[in-house]
């Protein structure tokens, strides 16, 4: 697939720091992302997404990373959009980053999901990715506070909002496998995100046709 930067700007963004790479996830690049999925992320005696979309089998699993990518660019609006990066670790493809917002331009808040290959977890890859988008969020976007939630049995995730800064803002009842389940929120302000701001974190790409995408004026 040749990309032009005048249709779909966003493409165009690299975010780099010292561990990880975030490229926003082609169509292409969800082959191979389905094919890491497929390997596993999760025991799957536990479901750590709010939608459970690694209950299926491996052939399956593939082909909704490419539906997923597929209708993010198709449903992407101005006013609500969703960015997923694939994240490389030495090159090599570790797992997703996704950033979302609903009225960014109006709200200027962003919210985050992710997911690592099993082998690439438990090394501060999660952190890191983490940071990147949300460097990407108040750095680049302008955004005014970030929000992460994760189900009340993901120490993990839980673990990296607040390494990152994020307070514990509530919880609310989801339903996880038919059955009610307890999610925590977090959130990052912009003051709590600035008190910590890394400098060794890089955004390219993020020109003026990028920000209008993204509903940023
Ligand atoms: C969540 C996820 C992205 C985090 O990435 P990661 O690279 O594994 O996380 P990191 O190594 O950066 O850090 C995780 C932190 O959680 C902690 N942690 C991990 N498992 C834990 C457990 N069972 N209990 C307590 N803390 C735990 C780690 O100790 C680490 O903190 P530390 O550096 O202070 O020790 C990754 O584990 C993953 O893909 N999990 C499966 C999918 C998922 O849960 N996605 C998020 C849905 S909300």
């Amino acid at each position: 697939m040749r990309f032009d930067p005048d249709v779909w700007p966003v493409f165009g963004i690299r975010i780099t720091t010292p561990l990880v790479t975030l490229e926003p996830v082609t169509p292409e690049l969800a082959f191979a992302l389905g094919d890491l999925a497929a390997e596993g992320i999760h025991d799957p005696a536990t479901m750590p997404f709010q939608f459970p979309w690694t209950d299926a089998e491996p052939l399956e699993l593939r082909r909704s990373q490419l539906q997923f990518t597929c209708r993010c660019i198709a449903d992407w609006r101005p006013e609500s959009w969703r960015l997923a990066f694939a994240v490389r670790v030495d090159g090599e493809l570790a797992g997703v980053q996704d950033i979302a917002a609903t009225e960014f331009g109006v709200v200027r808040q962003v919210a985050t999901g992710s997911w690592l290959g099993r082998r690439f977890q438990g090394r501060g890859i999660g952190t890191e990715m983490r940071a990147a988008v949300v460097h990407l969020a108040f750095a680049g976007l302008g955004a005014e506070r970030a929000l992460s939630g994760a189900w009340v049995d993901n120490p993990a995730s839980q673990a990296v909002s607040t390494k990152l800064g994020y307070a514990r803002i509530g919880t609310h009842w989801g339903v996880r496998r038919g059955e009610a389940c307890e999610e925590v929120l977090f959130g990052l302000g912009r003051d709590a995100w600035e008190a910590a701001r890394r400098s060794d974190i890089a955004i390219d790409g993020l020109g003026a046709a990028a920000l209008a995408q993204f509903g940023v004026t």
